[in-house]
């Protein structure tokens, strides 16, 4: 069984086909963050431009990588949230218009759900894929951070899950992208952080961690805020100095500290909220999400903290995907969860877990 699966929930338009939920046979990805990266973050209208210019490019590049055509795909799998509107809205019309034409079953695909299933995909038919040896098990208890989320959730079964928790107002990576921008690093800024911060001292400052009243939930925008200040303090500067201006009057010194001391402190909270719910729910594995799955004081902390260990996927299918997609629309159809009506799939937005 082969189900294509489209994704352009924000600025990636990726598609690819996937056999049975668990084989990679092609992975199309074109991305717009290089005209995003000028502007420290994502432009919702150059994202949606984007998407219009390279949907059928990749459909026909995911087909042709698979060595498919139409007669073997047996579903089609699209985003319809949560994202940006104006995004989700090519990728579900693209997939409808295909559903029609190509008389296909239609499965309209919660992005942050999708995630966790890149981590069911262990085979994969094309060279450069490091994946997990073996599908994880129920309890499930998948951690996801990303750009957009920031999440934890316990899924019982497959499509029997809850949300425990996520984040406020910003997501990690988001506050990532907002401290770089702070220090004056490249966007996006989970990777030039974590880069800078290996040169700094990850206790030369103290942040303050956020207490919420969900047990499980997050908060990510006071330190981003505690950061500005801080950065603000050590120049000699008050609350009133324009954040543009810091990167030219801080030291390499101090952005190197003040790189590792957020880092510590945003990835500790999401750890210690994980190991937290490992211990309450002891589930039989741990899957890790989303692009800041790929920081490496991330996997240190998490290695040392949970009794077992996680298996994490290989980081282009951690990042959006059109794989993660695909491998949901098959458990899907594995399932038997319902279809989508091409004639009236909607796009989500907000749509939660
Ligand atoms: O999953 P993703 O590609 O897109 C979203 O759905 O958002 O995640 C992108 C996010 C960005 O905020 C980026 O700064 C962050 O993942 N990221 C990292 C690292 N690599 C990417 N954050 C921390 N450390 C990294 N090494
Ligand atoms: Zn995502």
């Amino acid at each position: 069984m082969r189900v294509l699966g489209i994704e352009s929930s924000c600025d990636e338009t990726a598609v690819a086909v996937v056999e049975d939920g668990y084989k990679l046979l092609s992975n199309a990805v074109a991305s717009s963050m290089d005209l995003h990266a000028q502007y420290g973050g994502v432009v919702p209208e150059i994202a949606a431009r984007s998407h219009i210019e390279a949907i059928t490019p990749m459909i026909n590049q995911a087909l042709q990588d698979a060595n498919t055509d139409w007669d073997d795909i047996d579903a089609i799998a699209v985003t319809h949230g949560a994202g940006l509107g104006g995004s989700l809205l090519i990728g579900v019309l693209a997939a409808r218009t295909l559903a029609i034409t190509k008389q296909k079953p239609l499965y309209g695909i919660n992005h942050m759900e999708a995630h966790v299933y890149a981590n069911f995909l262990t085979e994969s038919a094309l060279p450069g894929y490091v994946m997990p040896p073996s599908q994880p098990q129920f309890p499930l208890l998948a951690l996801i951070v990303s750009g957009g989320h920031t999440q934890l959730a316990l899924f019982a079964d497959h499509f029997t899950y809850r949300l425990l928790g996520q984040t406020q107002d910003d997501a990690i990576g988001e506050a990532f992208d907002k401290v770089a921008k702070i220090l004056g690093l490249p966007y996006p800024g989970g990777p030039s952080v974590s880069k800078k911060a290996l040169e700094g001292d990850p206790k030369a400052y103290q942040l303050p961690k956020a207490h919420m009243g969900g047990a499980y939930d997050f908060s990510f925008s006071g330190l981003k805020t505690a950061v500005l200040r801080l950065a603000q303090k050590e120049i000699g500067e008050d609350f009133t100095f324009p954040s543009t201006k810091l990167p030219e009057r801080l030291s390499e010194r101090q952005k190197a500290d003040i790189a590792a001391s957020f880092q510590r402190i945003a990835i500790e909270t999401v750890v210690g909220k994980a190991l937290q719910a490992f211990d309450e729910f002891q589930p039989a594995s741990v899957v890790i999400a989303g692009g800041v799955s790929a920081n490496q004081e991330l996997r240190k902390q998490l290695a040392a903290a949970l009794p077992i260990s996680v298996q994490y996927t290989d980081i282009k299918l951690a990042t959006d995907n059109g794989a993660m997609i695909a491998t949901l629309g098959c458990f899907k159809r594995l399932h038997n969860q319902p279809t989508a009506d091409p004639y009236t799939l909607g796009i989500s937005p907000s749509l939660s877990m």
